[in-house]
């Protein structure tokens, strides 16, 4: 389907937004990825869909890759432009697949951070979980730009992480669950994972080695990761 493109903000060289009107019938659950295009060749990508299941909007966080064969194109696009957008959206990264109860632990690098603002805009998550705990790792500030804001004021415990510049919080979110700084169990803590394929390897070898197990569309888990995701 082609949907009306109604905001593009661009934050640095490489990261943007888009949003889109939303038509009625698309549904989605919150922290899934549909597949995004421009409509004029075949190219199609996964992107998670960064706004929340009740919202009359859609809207996605994207890199813009140097001669990436979509967003090299995707960036141009502007308000009242079209945006093909997937008939439907899937993905792990949903409350479905995980433990309900406890502590919520959400766990990004980079423009991994997208699922989960949908997660944060929808009230269930609120309501399954005692704590929401949010750790968003990139490597400048200026990353940050697009939601911190929005991560500053939800009723979540936030901690942004900049490795690459001084800032209060500069170790690798593996770095924290190493040192015990932050602590993290399965019989009290929920882990959602989505980032590099470095980082969702070691963060699963990490809470493997604590005891959390895997969950999927067959059966919940104590954690949970998008394989699917490209960051
Ligand atoms: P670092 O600067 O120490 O590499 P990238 O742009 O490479 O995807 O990284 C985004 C953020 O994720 C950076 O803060 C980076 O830290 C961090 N990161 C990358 N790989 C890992 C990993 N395997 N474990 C933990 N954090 C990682």
């Amino acid at each position: 389907m082609f949907l009306k493109v109604t905001e593009v903000e661009h934050y640095t060289d490489t990261l943007f937004r888009i949003r889109t009107e939303r038509l009625q019938t698309f549904r989605f659950s919150a922290g899934e990825f549909t597949m995004i295009g421009i409509g004029d060749n075949d190219i199609m990508r996964a992107y998670s869909i960064t706004s929340g299941p009740y919202d009359e909007f859609l809207e996605f966080y994207s890199i813009k890759v140097p001669d990436g064969p979509l967003t090299s194109r995707l960036q141009h696009i502007k308000v009242g432009d079209e945006l093909e957008v997937g008939h439907k959206a899937v993905g792990t990264l949903t409350l479905a697949n995980v433990e309900l109860g406890g502590n919520l632990h959400l766990m990004a690098t980079g423009t991994g951070i997208a699922p989960f603002i949908s997660l944060l805009r929808d009230p269930a998550t609120y309501e399954a979980f005692d704590t929401v705990n949010v750790y968003w790792s990139v490597r400048n500030i200026a990353e940050l730009a697009a939601y911190d804001q929005f991560l500053k004021e939800m009723p979540i415990k936030y901690m942004s992480i900049v490795t690459r510049e001084k800032w209060d919080n500069s170790k690798r979110i593996t770095e924290y669950v190493t040192s015990e700084q932050l602590h993290l169990s399965p019989t009290n803590d929920r882990v959602m994972l989505c980032g590099s394929m470095s980082f969702n390897r070691d963060m699963t070898e990490l809470l493997l080695n604590r005891g959390f197990e895997e969950g999927s569309r067959k059966s919940a888990g104590t954690f949970v990761l998008e394989k699917a995701f490209v960051g």
